[in-house]
């Protein structure tokens, strides 16, 4: 991942360069107040653009507000959420199967909201909230989801089913009465090599009763 960034950077540089280079040859061939006056304009606009920070590729500070509290990390600016939350925060449970949107193992809420955190750079988190499978039950009561993933056998291998807990909490904390059909559609983004989809439909309606029970 280091090295898209990288050339990006360079990349951006280069394009400076090249304006500059643009402006200074217009500025020995042009003559006339107007152009004079176009060619200042130019000029100010390049400086201004090279003001402008350029974040990267060395480490920057973020700070991230996960499963309620305020944590501090220190990554490149290319680390995306997944990367940040499984290596300097130690969040394991988040999981990185295809690393480009398609199969929602890395699913985590962003303000209650579930994303798929391998699509969303760490450094555009800002002030938003993140929850994470860690962050989901409370203390060493687990989520009801969660429970009845266990009791209806929805976990074969395991590496979908933080992901797969995580959107099907958020489906019960919008929709505390879904339907088979609602289950299903809130489950549709994440791939199970292992074919745990009855069970994780049978486990999520179950929580639905047992939470209006
Ligand atoms: S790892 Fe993020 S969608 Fe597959
Ligand atoms: S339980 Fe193995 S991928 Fe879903």
């Amino acid at each position: 991942m280091q090295k898209p960034a990288q050339t990006l950077t360079a990349h951006r540089n280069e394009e400076q360069v090249s304006r500059r280079s643009f402006l200074a040859r217009t500025g020995v061939t042009a003559g006339g107040v107007l152009l004079e006056t176009s060619l200042a304009a130019s000029h100010a606009l390049a400086e201004q653009k090279s003001d402008q920070a350029i974040i990267g590729p060395d480490a920057v500070p973020l700070t991230l507000r996960i499963n309620g509290a305020v944590r501090t990390v220190t990554v490149p600016p290319h680390t995306t959420l997944a990367e940040a939350l499984r290596g300097p925060l130690d969040l394991t449970g988040t999981k990185i199967g295809c690393d480009r949107g398609a199969c929602s193992a890395c699913t985590v809420w962003l303000d209650g909201i579930p994303i798929a955190s391998c699509m969303l750079l760490a450094i555009d988190v800002a002030e938003r909230s993140v929850t994470t499978i860690e962050g989901l039950g409370d203390g060493d009561k687990l989520h009801p989801v969660q429970a009845a993933f266990i009791e209806h056998d929805a976990v074969q291998c395991g590496f979908c089913t933080p992901g797969m807990v995580m959107s099907c909490a958020a489906l019960l904390a919008h929709n505390p009465n879904p339907s088979l059909d609602d289950v299903k559609a809130a489950t549709s983004g994440h791939l199970c090599r292992c074919g745990t989809y009855s069970h994780v439909f049978a486990a999520t309606l179950a929580a639905a009763k047992a939470n209006k029970g």
